[in-house]
C-alpha cells in the first residue's frame, strides 16, 4: 500500500488538495486515481451497505432514468415508489405504513419534526411545540435537525440561531450520567425524560428525538435493555409522540431492520436514510403510524410539507433495488452474525491495546472508544485530535473508518466507528480488523 500520508481532516464543503479523487469503487473496495485501495471499514458514513459497484443497482437507476427520472410529487405516483412504501412498511411493521421520502438523513429527520408539529395541530394541541432529545446524539445540519442534536462542535457556530429545546443526558452505560450506576442508566435516563416532560407541561411537548443506537455523535453507542421501553410508556401516558432517528442504526444494521425492533418497541415516527439507498443516490424517508396521517387529512387534507425531489422517482428505484437486494440475500441476518463476529475478532485484535476503553455496538454497527486511562476512563486531552490522527493513519494504511470526536462531554473523547457493507466476507473483515489494529497500534506509538 502506497496511500499517500495527508488525508482529510475535516468534513468541510470544500474539497482541499491534501484529498485523493476518487476513480471507482467494487464490492467493499475503493480506488483512487492514483491507484490506491481502501477497505469500506466504515462503509463511508455507515452508508455503502451493499457495497459499490452493484450492476443490479446500477441496473435499475439506468433503466429509470432512461424511462424518466421523476414524477414530479404533485402530478404524480410511480411504481418504484409505491412499491418501496409497501416493501417499508411491510418491514417496519406495527402500523409505520406512511411514508414521505427525501433526499437525505437531515431533510427526513425535518420531516419527522415537521409531522409531529402538524400533528398536534391537527389534533387540537398546537401549543404542543417543543422537542426533547439528548447529549451526544446526532440530527442532521438543517437548522431543525440541528436544533435537536446535541453534538457540541457541530452546533457552536449556530448558537444563538437554533430552536430552543431541552437535551437530557446521553445513555451509555460506559459513561452513565454521575453518581448512577451502569445497570440504572435505563431507569435514570427514563425518569429524566418524564420529569422533564412534566417540567415543560406535556401541552407543550411536541416529540421526544432520539437514536436507538447513537451513532456520530457517541460512537454506535446502544442504550441498555429496557429504557426503549421505558420510554414508549412515558410518551403513550404523555401524548408525547416518539421520534426515532434511525438513519445511521436503522434498514438492517442493528440486528433487525428496525433497530428499534430489538427493543421490542414501535415508534410514532421514524426517520431512515443512509442504507435505504445504499450511497446510490440520495434517499431518505419519514416513516409514521397511520393513525397520524388520517388525523393530519382529516383537520388538514394534505401534509402540508415537502420539496421538488420529494419522492423521487430514481432515487426511489435506487432504494428499491437495494432494499430487494438485502431481502433477497438475507443481508439482515448475515449483519447481524457478522457483527458478532467482527466484534470478537477486534476484542481479540485490540482488546489488549492499553488506549482501547471499550468495544461496543449492535449487530454490523461497532464503537471504538480510545482512552488515556482505562481504570478511570479518562479521555485524551482533545487538543491532540487523536481520533484525526487514527482517520489518517487509517486512512494511509488502506482502511476507511469514521472517527469522531467528543463522546464524553461533547468536547472530550475519541471513537471509531466501523460499520462494513452487509455484504463483505469474513476475510474482508479480517482485513478490516488487521489494518485497524496496525494503525491503532502505530497511533499508540506516537501519543
Ligand atoms: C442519526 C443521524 N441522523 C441524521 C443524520 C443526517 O443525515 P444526512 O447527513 O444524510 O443529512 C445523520 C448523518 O450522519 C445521522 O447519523
Amino acid at each position: 500500500m502506497t496511500n499517500t500520508e495527508m488525508r482529510p481532516t475535516s468534513a468541510s464543503f470544500t474539497t482541499s488538495g491534501a484529498m485523493p479523487r476518487v476513480s471507482h469503487g467494487e464490492g467493499v473496495y475503493v480506488y483512487d486515481t492514483d491507484g490506491n485501495r481502501y477497505i469500506e471499514g466504515s462503509g463511508g458514513p455507515t452508508l455503502f451497505c451493499v457495497g459499490h459497484g452493484n450492476r443490479e443497482v446500477g441496473d435499475a437507476i439506468k433503466a429509470q432514468i432512461d424511462r424518466i427520472a421523476h414524477g414530479y410529487r404533485y402530478m404524480f405516483s410511480s411504481d418504484p415508489l409505491e412499491e418501496l412504501t409497501a416493501l417499508i412498511a411491510e418491514e417496519s411493521g406495527g402500523g409505520l405504513t406512511r411514508m414521505s421520502f427525501v433526499s437525505g438523513g437531515s431533510e427526513a429527520v425535518e420531516s419527522c419534526l415537521k409531522l409531529a408539529l402538524q400533528y398536534h395541530s391537527a389534533n387540537g394541541e398546537p401549543s404542543r411545540r417543543r422537542f426533547i432529545s439528548r447529549q451526544r446524539s446526532w440530527h442532521g445540519n438543517t437548522l431543525g435537525a440541528l436544533s435537536v442534536s446535541g453534538f457540541q462542535a457541530r452546533r457552536a457556530p449556530y448558537e444563538g440561531a437554533l430552536i430552543e429545546g431541552s437535551q437530557l443526558s446521553a445513555v451509555n452505560v460506559y459513561r452513565p450520567p454521575p453518581n448512577v450506576a451502569s445497570d440504572k442508566v435505563a431507569e435514570f435516563c427514563a425518569n429524566e425524560l418524564d420529569e422533564e416532560i412534566e417540567r415543560l407541561g406535556a401541552e407543550n411537548v411536541a416529540a421526544f428525538i432520539f437514536e436507538p443506537v447513537v451513532g456520530a455523535a457517541g460512537g454506535a453507542v446502544p442504550a441498555p435493555p429496557g429504557y426503549a421501553k421505558l420510554v414508549r410508556e412515558i410518551c403513550d401516558r404523555t401524548g408525547v409522540l416518539m421520534i426515532a432517528d434511525e438513519v445511521m442504526c436503522g434498514v438492517g444494521r442493528c440486528g433487525a431492520w428496525r433497530a428499534l425492533d430489538v427493543d421490542g418497541v414501535t415508534p410514532d415516527i421514524m426517520a431512515i436514510a443512509k442504507g435505504l439507498s445504499g450511497g446510490y443516490m440520495p434517499l431518505g424517508a419519514a416513516v409514521y403510524q397511520d393513525r397520524l396521517y388520517q388525523r393530519i387529512i382529516e383537520a388538514h387534507g394534505e401534509v402540508i410539507s415537502g420539496h421538488t425531489y420529494t419522492g423521487h422517482t430514481t432515487a426511489c428505484a435506487a432504494g428499491l433495488a437495494v432494499q430487494k437486494i438485502i431481502r433477497r440475500d438475507g443481508l439482515v441476518e448475515k449483519a447481524t452474525a457478522d457483527g458478532d463476529y467482527l466484534r470478537a475478532q477486534l476484542g481479540q485484535a485490540i482488546g489488549d491495546l492499553d488506549f482501547v476503553g471499550d468495544i461496543r455496538g449492535r449487530g454490523l454497527f461497532i464503537g471504538i472508544e480510545l482512552v488515556a486511562d482505562r481504570d478511570t476512563k479518562e479521555p485524551y486531552d482533545p487538543e491532540l485530535q487523536l481520533f484525526i490522527k487514527v482517520r489518517t493513519r487509517a486512512f494511509s494504511n488502506g482502511l476507511i473508518c469514521y472517527p469522531t470526536g467528543g463522546s464524553v462531554d461533547g468536547l472530550r473523547g475519541d471513537q471509531i466507528i466501523l460499520s462494513p457493507p452487509y455484504t463483505a466476507s469474513r476475510a474482508e473483515l479480517d482485513e478490516i480488523v488487521d489494518k485497524m489494529a496496525t494503525s491503532l497500534r502505530q497511533v499508540r506509538e506516537t501519543l
